[in-house]
């Protein structure tokens, strides 16, 4: 991690909260092994964090096994440093026939500036629940 890197210098709208309409479905601080050779986080030890923090609503309604089968978009904002706290929050997109899409927002506390939150990630993923021989399966709609 180095103040001179250019990524240090990008700039970034600074946050005084976080994201009243979306839920808080993960809270993870990366470690040293989660570096690029830039000294900032790896990014796709980020995507895989957001794979994660999206399964999470989908899991509600698949209501068993699941796949991700989509990122349908993966914005990098901003760099992930080494000690941020990054708050992940997600939020349902829509419900299909075996699919559920979400979106995914990633907030980052920078160690020595805690309640100050930087958006370094958007995504949106899609999920398919399936059977036990991998094959896509209907999904409970919450209102059937
Ligand atoms: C997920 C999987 C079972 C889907 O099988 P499939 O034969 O492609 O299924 P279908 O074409 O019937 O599509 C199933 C659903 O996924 C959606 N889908 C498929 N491809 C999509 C894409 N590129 N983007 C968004 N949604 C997609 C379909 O719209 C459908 O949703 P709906 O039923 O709600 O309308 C299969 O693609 C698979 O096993 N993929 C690997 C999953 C995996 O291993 N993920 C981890 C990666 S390491």
């Amino acid at each position: 991690m180095s103040d001179t890197s250019s990524a240090a210098s990008t700039a970034a709208a600074t946050l005084k909260s976080l994201p009243t309409d979306m839920e808080l479905v993960l809270k993870v601080i990366p470690m040293p092994a989660d570096c690029n050779a830039n000294g900032d986080i790896f990014g796709g030890w980020v995507m895989a964090q957001c794979d994660l923090a999206g399964s999470v609503i989908p899991a509600r309604y698949a209501k068993g096994r699941q796949a991700t089968v989509a990122v349908n978009e993966f914005i990098f904002k901003q760099p992930v440093r080494l000690g941020d706290i990054l708050s992940f929050y997600s939020k349902l997109v829509r419900i299909g026939r075996t699919s559920v899409t979400v979106t995914v927002e990633v907030f980052a506390e920078r160690f020595r500036a805690q309640g100050e939150y930087i958006k370094v990630t958007q995504a949106t993923f899609t999920y398919v629940a399936i059977d036990d021989n991998g094959r896509p399966r209907p999904i409970e709609k919450p209102d059937a």
